[in-house]
């Protein structure tokens, strides 16, 4: 049965409550919890999903998780708590099927023993152990130690785990003792204390987890959340701009006009859970026998594109608005799939097509551009962001809007080459169901907006020269998927895994130009953890640079790298540590397209 359409409101995500705001440091501690939510249109069987909240406040958990508001300079401490565990204390396992041929965090099995790891030589999916979890805050100037570096996770506090394993045995001690600022040992079994200094530009940031080898799937069952950066030097004052929720809540409710919005694609089972591929068979021919620890990894999918929009966890909502401006925090949080944005009357028109109202964007990952700009478009990579104001200012009461996706039901390899999403279903994505005014608008047209000033990088002192490369992984039937990887440019393109020693060492305070050569193709949103970068360029192989796109002017963690292109980026890199450079397609960085990379010695 189709999925109804525009039934339900918009959630409106409100702010987690912290557990205290006195002392040094806003304080939070945060599970992660097994939930039911009623994600499809009342009438259809709920959905288990895995979603954050604030312990000792049931109704603060969902997913998306409530949002986090911190302040420039205010410093943030978060315990993150893993209560993966049922009624009797009992580690839960994971909703989805888990591939445990990947090089993952592999834990024990939920009764194994600390020093006999069972090997995984069961049916694919069937990983009986407990969830682990780490969680990273996607554009954070972090601390390695709270950077939720993918081999730091950890694992409930449950009955059925060995003594110890919860922390011990989860090499998040270990990570923590390389770690190179001494953090105090603060976490005890099942939890981690996170820091996060906030000595950045006001931004639009948001939290997932991170877990090595299975971000895909804690990610996709729903752990993921808003984490809004105010105040500062970058930000403008407010009344400016529209403006949020507050702690006192009004989710969905009237005076909230800046809203967080998030989009995601899923597929549901008819029973309502959420479907993820449990073997490649449903995207593939592969039909060869499951090997364990050989390189046919029977349950990856090189890819996911659901057949479902889910916007702040429901499926096609509405949003009631006035002829008035808002400000809209667009975050692509699919696993995959690319968005190509748009505001238009007919949902069902042939694509692509004609924008009824145009979007002006005002920022981007790492906070505001230099200045205002139209676009009729949007267009966001998974983990993008997007600051834009909608300004509904004179469109009738009664009239029916649509944010429509025109980016492809597959790999994105650049907009002019892509077949639209279909128009019927993940084409689009939400309703806008214009209202009367009830409160005159007293903010700035954003075409007279000034925004805050922004400080580019200086010279850069190294090019560094990184590949994104394709490998025809080897199955018994011949040739499997292929999969992309990252490496060096070495011999032409040499890959490299996650375990291989470290290649990308910047030395503390080191501006540096990044050198992306993309020889895979299709393109890849690269996010580098830690530092903000300005994106300088683009050229093709054989062909002349473009500057970055008008959307690309100010800070970004991520960016697209297109397939026979040199995408270049600078950053400095001020804080020493431990960190990660990867691809955002989840699928991808859950298979090796990932790398440790390192500040400093
Ligand atoms: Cu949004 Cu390394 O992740
Ligand atoms: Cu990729």
């Amino acid at each position: 049965a189709s999925i109804a359409k525009y039934v339900v409101p918009l959630p409106v995500p409100s702010v987690m409550p912290a557990a205290s705001k006195e002392g040094p440091a806003d304080r939070y501690v945060i599970g992660v919890r097994r939930l039911r939510l009623q994600i499809l249109p009342p009438g259809s069987p709920a959905t288990t999903v895995l979603g954050y909240g604030a312990v000792g406040r049931p109704r603060s958990f969902g997913s998306p998780a409530l949002t986090m508001e911190a302040r420039v300079g205010r410093p943030v401490r978060v315990k993150w708590v893993n209560e993966l565990v049922d009624g009797r204390q009992r580690a839960l396992p994971h909703p989805l099927p888990v591939d445990p041929t990947l090089h993952w965090a592999n834990p024990p099995g939920g009764r194994a023993r600390r020093d006999s790891r069972p090997a995984f030589t069961t049916t694919p999916g069937r990983y009986p152990g407990p969830v682990p979890i780490v969680t990273h805050l996607h554009g954070g100037h972090n601390f390695d130690h709270s950077d939720g570096h993918p081999e730091a996770w950890f694992l409930p506090a449950a009955r059925d785990i060995p003594d110890g394993y919860a922390t011990e045995g989860s090499q998040y001690a270990d990570f923590a003792a390389s770690f190179t600022d001494q953090h105090e040992r603060s976490w005890s079994p099942g939890s981690a204390v996170f820091h996060y200094d906030n000595d950045q530009r006001a931004a639009t940031m948001w939290f997932h987890d991170h877990t090595l080898g299975i971000t895909r799937l804690n990610v996709y069952a729903g752990l993921a959340g808003f984490y809004l950066l105010r105040g500062g030097p970058g930000d403008l004052a407010p009344g400016l701009l529209p403006g949020p929720a507050t702690a006192s809540g009004a989710a969905g409710g009237q005076g909230v006009y800046e809203i967080p919005i998030v989009i995601q694609d899923r597929t549901f089972a008819a029973d309502g859970s959420l479907f993820y591929p449990a073997s490649r068979r449903q995207f593939d021919r592969f039909a060869g026998p499951y090997i364990p620890h050989s390189d046919i990894s029977p349950i990856w999918n090189p890819e996911f594109y659901g057949t479902t929009m889910m916007v702040n966890g429901r499926t096609w909502p509405y949003l009631a608005v006035q002829p008035r401006r808002y400000r809209f925090r667009f975050l692509n949080g699919c696993n995959s799939r690319f968005l190509a944005l748009k505001i238009v009357t007919n949902p069902l028109a042939r694509r692509p097509a004609s924008a009824a109202l145009p979007f002006w964007q005002l920022g981007s990952d790492g906070g505001f551009l230099p200045a205002p700009i139209e676009l009729g478009e949007i267009l966001l990579a998974p983990a993008e962001r997007a600051d834009v104001i909608a300004d509904f200012t004179g469109v009738r009461p009664g009239t029916e809007l649509y944010l429509v996706n025109e980016a492809p039901d597959g790999p994105f390899r650049g907009q002019r080459a892509a077949t639209p999403a279909d128009p019927a279903t993940t084409g689009q994505v939400l309703k806008f169901a214009v209202g009367p005014l009830t409160a005159p608008d007293r903010t700035v047209p954003p075409a007279e907006l000034t925004l805050p000033t922004l400080t580019p990088f200086g010279t850069a002192s190294v090019t560094r020269q990184v590949a994104l490369l394709e490998r025809a992984s080897k199955s018994v039937a011949g040739v499997g998927p292929a999969v992309a990887l990252l490496g060096t440019l070495e011999k032409g393109g040499t890959a490299k895994m996650w375990s291989d020693p470290i290649t990308e060492n910047p030395a503390v305070g080191a501006t540096e130009t990044w050198e992306i050569h993309n020889f895979t193709m299709d393109a890849h949103p690269i996010h580098v953890h830690e530092v903000p970068f300005q994106v300088v360029d683009r050229r093709p192989f054989h062909g002349s640079a473009r500057p970055p796109e008008t959307w690309e002017r100010g800070f970004k963690d991520t960016v697209i790298a297109y397939p026979n292109q040199i995408t270049r980026i600078k950053a400095t890199f001020d804080r020493p540590g431990l960190f990660v450079w990867h691809c955002h397609i989840l699928e991808h960085e859950d298979n090796e397209m990932m790398r440790p990379y390192r500040i400093g010695p």
